[in-house]
């Protein structure tokens, strides 16, 4: 989709549909007719509460084939994550009907928002259906002054790069092996301009990455770790040096500690941190920012076979850790602790994960908020910071000293399951224990990566949560 500022005004623009966004007792400007917003509201039909549309065609006066009223709930409330919602509510809606080019006054709003969710909106995992079941919109004109312009580059960055990472994670295990993965990382690092280097089997034994290799050794399918490295042009002021780490298990079975098979077709999703963090890093390219970046992509397939990880065994970590495997389903933390090792090995003074850890955490946190986990308030705070700028909305979870006895094991240094009770928090605590004093948060990512149902701005399926977050971090750094 074509996303362009345009000087015109909403009686001149032609476009298929010229979209205002009125809020709750607002009035309209003067060419809108006056007679049809009264109607309107003595109908109850549209009062500018969130989520409401109205449509008028071959308004008289106007350019536009349609002229759009949209509801934008209270002003005082309508921030850049309500205008990106109310903007993708429109583009969903309106693309239904056949549009293909939307207008939308900007009015003081914020452009990038607003070019994230005409692009966000545009979105749909359809790539293997042979018919699209949707039609798309065209172009999405923005009537707003030409200086805005760099943030609307920001936010058609932002929103490519996570629409860049949606496309994977929607990707079935079949066609999206480790393999593949890391295939798509090195195509996109050449692509983007960033260092690329990918770690097989041969290397990561050499490293002495037991922990991720017992995992991978069920599978057919090859192991890797990609790490891909963004620097900076100018030499940068600090010693920081942010690392991204992002599970990439692109097909959970559960190992021997087999999964039901009921929903097991959704563990595709599994590298969905993975993915957010090689859509940072294909944003971060492109932005720029004034910190070196690496990200670190653990990529395996969880699988069943006379070769697999048995239940009990004990494996040796990069760090020496020895673990003994409980549950093979826990397999997550297992490859992300020898990459979060080797993070810290390539001098990362700073540490994030994102990751669709745990089950437990959607049954914390439901389907809105990301479970957060940090060794560090400054580094959290920071994290939530960008979080918070760029409408990912996380919930700090505790990590207290008390829940690190949970993963106590009479034969190795560590067990890697904690129990049933605070799963995520054990779960985050695992990791915790191989960041050590890095500044480090962990982002649970397992009820927000994908979603359940079509929301009005956004389709069903992969959301791309933590892209944006991640590419903000290093931006505000
Ligand atoms: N990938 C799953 C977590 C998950 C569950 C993600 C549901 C998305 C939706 C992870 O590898 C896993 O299997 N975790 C186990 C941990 C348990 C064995 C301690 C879980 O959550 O059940
Ligand atoms: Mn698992
Ligand atoms: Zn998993």
């Amino acid at each position: 989709m074509n996303v362009q500022i345009s000087n015109q005004t909403l009686g001149r623009v032609e476009a298929d549909a010229a979209c205002l966004l009125l809020c709750e007792d607002e009035v309209a400007p003067a060419e809108v007719h006056a007679g049809w917003l009264a109607e309107l509201k003595t109908s109850g039909e549209f009062t500018g509460k969130s989520g409401e549309m109205a449509i008028a065609h071959l308004p008289a006066g106007f350019a536009a084939k349609r002229l759009v009223l949209i509801g934008g709930g209270k002003r005082e409330q309508f921030d850049g994550a309500a205008l990106r919602k109310a903007v993708g509510g429109a583009v969903r809606a309106l693309k239904a009907k056949g549009v293909k080019s939307l207008a939308w006054v900007l009015d003081g709003g914020d452009a990038e928002a607003a070019a994230e969710g005409a692009l966000l909106a545009n979105f749909e995992p359809d790539h293997h259906k042979s018919k699209k079941e949707s039609k798309a919109l065209e172009t999405f004109l923005l009537l707003a002054d030409a200086s805005l312009q760099p943030a609307v580059d920001r936010g058609v960055i932002l929103a490519e790069s996570q629409n860049f990472t949606r496309e994977l994670v929607n990707e079935p295990g079949n066609l999206l092996t480790p393999g593949v993965l890391a295939a798509r990382a090195r195509e996109m690092a050449a692509e983007a301009g960033l260092e690329c280097d990918i770690l097989d089997q041969d290397r990561m034994k050499q490293l002495g990455m037991g922990s991720l290799l017992g995992v991978a050794q069920g599978s057919v399918e090859p192991p890797y770790l990609i790490v891909l490295r963004y620097t900076p042009a100018a030499a940068p002021k600090s010693k920081d040096h942010l690392g991204l780490v992002g599970k990439g298990v692109t097909f959970d079975t559960g190992g021997v500690s087999i999964k039901p098979s009921e929903g097991m077709e959704k563990m595709k999703y599994d590298m969905a941190g993975g993915a957010a963090v090689l859509g940072a890093m294909r944003a971060i390219a492109q932005l720029k920012p004034s910190i070196p970046v690496t990200a670190l992509i653990p990529t395996v397939e969880n699988h069943v076979s006379g070769k697999a990880q048995r239940p009990g065994d004990i494996v040796t970590s990069m760090a020496g850790k020895t673990i003994e495997v409980l549950n093979t389903d826990a397999e997550g933390r297992l490859i992300l602790v020898d990459a979060i090792t080797y993070a810290q090995r390539l001098g990362c003074t700073h540490l994030v994960d994102a990751a669709t850890l745990t089950g437990a955490i959607v049954v914390a946190l439901g389907y809105v908020h990301i479970g957060a986990f940090t060794n560090n308030d400054a580094m959290m705070a920071r994290v939530a910071a960008a979080g918070k700028a760029e409408g990912e909305k996380m919930w700090q979870m505790p990590l207290d000293d008390e829940y690190r006895d949970l993963l106590k094991s009479p034969f190795a240094d560590l067990a890697n399951i904690g129990g049933r009770w605070g799963g995520s928090i054990s779960a985050a605590w695992f990791l915790r224990e191989f960041a050590g004093d890095t500044p480090w948060v962990h982002l649970d990512i397992a009820g927000t990566a994908w979603l359940e149902e079509n929301k009005p701005f956004m389709a069903k399926g992969p959301s791309g949560i933590a892209v944006r977050t991640f590419a903000r971090l290093a931006l505000d750094w």
